[in-house]
């Protein structure tokens, strides 16, 4: 079946990409940040401290996650705006070094490869979720021109924000996906690193296309 991984830091590109490129190709396409955000969203909502593993483990039980077409549901409530925000963000990657959350979640995206095959974007696509993963990728980008994609995307939303703390709040966060112990922010062995600071996304598509 066709897999291909697309793994990388907040604001690289990879959501855009991912997107597309399943579009493009007809295959499904897995937003495994999302699964997080509903998690931290959740979790939130039920005043549950992320730090107490029992409680949190308890808690994501309760979590109904579905996609349907564009729009992302918990316990049959539209989220997909509700997530996008830089503190649901932070509580994300917080629960995301928690084990139990991440064992939690491997078969739910895991049963998104589904014929005719999937795109899937991340952090560990390519290295825990999909290893198998003939087509690896991971996109990079400098930190300034992360936070301006992302700023642009939540302005969009109509989120108020500031690209000074988005550029605090990306750095952050990559310092905690990248130095946690289990399923770091790290490339495959076999992926192809593509810097996407200078490139737009239809050109990061073509070079994809030309590689897979
Ligand atoms: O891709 P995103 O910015 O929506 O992801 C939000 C957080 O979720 C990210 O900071 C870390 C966590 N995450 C993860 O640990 N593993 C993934 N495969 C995807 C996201």
């Amino acid at each position: 079946m066709n897999l291909i991984t697309i793994d990388g830091p907040a604001g690289s590109g990879k959501g855009t990409i991912a997107k597309q490129l399943s579009q493009e190709l007809k295959l499904n396409y897995l937003d495994s940040g999302a699964i997080y955000r509903i998690l931290g969203f959740h979790l939130k909502e039920n005043n549950i401290p992320i730090e107490n593993d029992a409680l949190v483990k308890e808690d994501i039980q309760k979590a109904k996650i579905q996609f349907i077409e564009d729009i992302i549901f918990l316990n049959d409530r539209d989220v997909t705006d509700a997530i996008r925000t830089e503190s649901i963000a932070k509580i994300a990657s917080l629960i995301a070094a928690n084990k139990s959350v991440r064992e939690s979640i491997l078969d739910l995206q895991r049963s998104f490869l589904k014929k005719p095959g999937l795109v899937a974007e991340g952090r560990d696509m390519g290295t825990v979720v999909f290893p198998e993963a003939k087509y690896k990728f991971f996109l990079t980008a400098t930190v300034e021109e992360r936070a301006s994609r992302r700023y642009k995307q939540l302005i969009s939303k109509g989120f108020d924000v500031s690209i000074a703390d988005l550029v605090v709040e990306i750095q952050e966060r990559d310092f905690r996906d990248t130095n946690r112990t289990i399923s770091p922010l790290v490339p495959a062995a076999n992926a192809v690193i593509i810097d996407t600071t200078e490139l737009s996304p239809s050109q990061v598509i073509e070079f994809i296309l030309g590689d897979i």
